[in-house]
């Protein structure tokens, strides 16, 4: 069960809707704006996971939604902003978090349906949320805030991720773009780019380099020696939500443990 306190990011009143809500970050995230009072919507493929995490949330007092979404689907990102609106009357808050890592392979065995799932699921489903999300927000007049979520890859490449990096580059100027467009509506829009971080994507990805690699070549890199957690991911998104960011948009978050500080 979650204990529901507020805090002095209080979000009572506010609503948000997270995607990718079904697990690591984008489920931590869906918890954290709970706690601070928000009411939620869950958004991603798995209706089972959203289920849970909706009566989990429910049975710590507070307010939560589910609606099977999948990302890459204009009619399906439309529906899940109209789910939002129906059922909660407003919009404060949206976390584009939904992504997948796709293949690693290298660009010459790269198959173009690998691409074109990457770039639909990362890219094209983080503007087409943006999309509906921000017209809500405009239709609402109220303001906003709208966090994507890159990755160290939105900067850096690796050797076998090309569709992964592209989609995580993209998404940088996606954010910088729609800030500039939607500033002078009250509407912020920032990105947060996360270094490792335990999920099951992380535990997907160390399946293909091996526990070993990863804890003796990419570990010691992180300056705090360790992979981030969901929640500290979940913490760098209220605060670029919260009021105590009100003069933050268009720019770019690193929760990373410093492993882009160095080479
Ligand atoms: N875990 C890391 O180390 C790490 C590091 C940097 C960035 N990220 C990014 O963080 C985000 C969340 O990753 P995670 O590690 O929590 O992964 P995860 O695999 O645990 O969760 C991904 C979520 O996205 C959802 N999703 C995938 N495709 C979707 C689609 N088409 N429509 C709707 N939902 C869809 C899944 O159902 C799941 O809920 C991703 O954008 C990822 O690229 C993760």
């Amino acid at each position: 069960m979650i204990a529901l306190r507020g805090s002095h990011m209080s979000m009572n009143e506010k609503v948000a809707l997270i995607t990718g809500a079904s697990s690591g970050i984008g489920r931590a995230t869906a918890k954290a704006f709970a706690v601070q009072g928000a009411s939620v919507i869950l958004a991603a493929r798995r209706q089972d996971e959203l289920d849970s995490l909706v009566a989990e949330i429910e049975v710590g007092g507070g307010k939560a939604t589910a609606i099977k979404t999948d990302v890459s689907k204009a009619q399906d990102a439309e529906q899940m902003v109209a789910h939002a609106i129906a059922t909660f009357g407003r919009l404060d808050y949206a976390v584009n978090n939904a992504g997948i890592e796709g293949q690693i392979a290298n660009i010459v065995d790269l198959e173009e349906d690998d691409w074109d799932r990457v770039l639909d699921i990362n890219l094209k489903g983080n503007y087409l949320c943006l999309r509906y999300e921000a017209r809500a927000m405009l239709e609402g007049g109220r303001g906003g805030a709208i966090v994507n979520i890159g990755s160290v890859n939105s900067f850096l490449g690796f050797g076998g991720g090309a569709a992964y990096v592209a989609s995580k580059h993209g998404q940088v100027g996606l954010t910088t773009s729609a800030s500039a467009e939607l500033a002078p509506h009250g509407i912020r829009v920032n990105i947060v780019c996360p270094g490792f971080v335990d999920t099951p994507m992380h535990h997907r990805i160390r399946g293909i380099i091996g526990d070993e690699i990863f804890d003796q070549g990419m570990v010691p890199q992180v300056h705090v020696r360790r992979v981030g957690k969901p929640e500290e991911i979940a913490s760098a998104i209220l605060y670029l939500c919260s009021d105590e960011a009100a003069f933050i948009t268009g720019t770019t978050l690193t929760p990373d443990g410093g492993f882009t500080m160095t080479v």
